[in-house]
């Protein structure tokens, strides 16, 4: 089996290809991405040695050259992960959250039908049903939730959910959906929570938490994700959305205080900085469905997941220290300079 892999040098993307390499030796991987500030292709290293790997620069959005690539490639499953993904940048320049993320979707998907494959699968995030509150903990988010997002990058990620639902019931394009809630791992780009508080507090740095830091995520690690993405594109139903989650809500104080416990370094780092605007309170995924129809279940405890994250980030620094001596720098100072004065 031939499998496209969009996005495959962020976050997510990589570790799935790894995922791939190691669970289906068998299958080829294409990793289709733009390399942009968020993609690193020091991420995709090991990849490249493997033979039945191979990396492609393109644009998603870029018509001409995905369609030489399928024409070339003729990919029996499509997975997309390219996206625009950080939700304060979208805030800031919401234009290239709608091309990537939508566009850049629909462009995968003409490409699907012109070109024939067995499957296209969207990555989709919990973010598209907006929030719940913290006072009903009975609530969480099912596939039939409605969609209400809070952001232009949930927006964007909701409308091209829209889309691949669309391009199923009018093109019977075989696409499949999953909704997943917040992941962590290695490889995570340290402009996210988790990683952005490990190598600001290694660098005994002040910690920016947002508003009084009682917003709560559901974390679930990375390869849970990616084992449960590779269930349901290969096993899911066609034209069906599936949940995936945890169970593991945790404020953000807690989990910024439980890295710094780790880390043996002080709380007084903690500061408290302007809230995002819309900031969305409470996410908390109901993966009955996966688990009830292809038996998935996450498999690394938060508190192991944690562990394993930071000594990979301690082990790594290499990797995250590339990253934060070029132009992101420049986005932090914009992004937090007064916040943190
Ligand atoms: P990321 O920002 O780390 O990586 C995105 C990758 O996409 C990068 O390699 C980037 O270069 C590439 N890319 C961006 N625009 C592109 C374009 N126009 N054409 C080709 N490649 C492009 O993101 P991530 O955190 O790994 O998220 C991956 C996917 O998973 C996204 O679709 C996101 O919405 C979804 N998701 C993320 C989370 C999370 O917690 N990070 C949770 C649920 C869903
Ligand atoms: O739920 C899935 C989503 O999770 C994905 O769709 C997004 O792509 C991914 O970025 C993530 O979105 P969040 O906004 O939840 O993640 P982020 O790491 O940006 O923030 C996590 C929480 O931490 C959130 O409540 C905001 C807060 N935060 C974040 C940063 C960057 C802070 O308090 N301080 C910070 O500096």
């Amino acid at each position: 089996m031939k499998i496209i892999v969009t996005g495959g040098a962020g976050f997510i993307g990589g570790n799935f290809v790894y995922y791939e390499l190691k669970n289906h030796p068998e299958d080829e991987i294409i990793c289709l991405d733009k390399l942009t500030y968020a993609g690193n292709l020091e991420t995709l290293e090991e990849a490249m040695k493997n033979p039945k790997f191979k990396f492609v620069k393109a644009d998603i959005a870029d018509r001409d050259a995905v369609y030489k690539l399928f024409r070339e490639e003729k990919p029996d499953i499509v997975v997309n992960f390219a996206a625009e993904s950080h939700v304060d940048r979208s805030i800031e320049n919401p234009e290239i959250f709608l091309k990537t993320n939508i566009l850049g979707t629909q462009v995968l998907m003409d490409a699907c039908r012109e070109f024939g494959i067995t499957r296209y699968h969207q990555v989709s995030t919990d973010e598209v049903y907006g929030d719940l509150p913290l006072d009903r903990p009975d609530l969480f988010f099912t596939e039939t939730t409605p969609i209400h997002t809070s952001s232009p990058y949930s927006a964007s990620k909701a409308s091209a959910d829209l889309l691949v639902l669309a391009y199923h019931r009018t093109f019977k394009l075989p696409v499949s959906i999953t909704r997943c809630s917040n992941n962590y791992g290695p490889y995570h780009f340290p402009e996210k929570l988790i990683p952005l508080i490990i190598s600001r507090a290694l660098a005994d740095e002040p910690l920016p938490v947002y508003g009084k830091g009682e917003n709560v995520r559901d974390w679930l690690y990375v390869e849970d994700h990616c084992a449960a993405i590779d269930l349901v594109m290969r096993k899911g139903r066609v034209g069906e959305v599936y949940n995936i989650g945890g169970h593991n809500e945790k404020s953000n104080l807690e989990v910024v205080k439980t890295i710094l416990k780790q880390l043996d370094k002080p709380e007084s780092l903690i500061t408290y900085v302007t809230d995002r605007p819309g900031h969305d309170m409470r996410y908390a995924i109901d993966p009955t469905k996966i688990h009830d129809e292809l038996g998935w279940l996450p498999q690394t405890k938060f508190e192991d997941g944690i562990r394993q994250t930071i000594d990979w980030y301690l082990n790594h620094k290499e990797w995250w220290q590339n990253i934060l001596s070029g132009d992101y720098q420049n986005y932090f100072d914009k992004m937090y300079g007064e916040r943190l004065d």
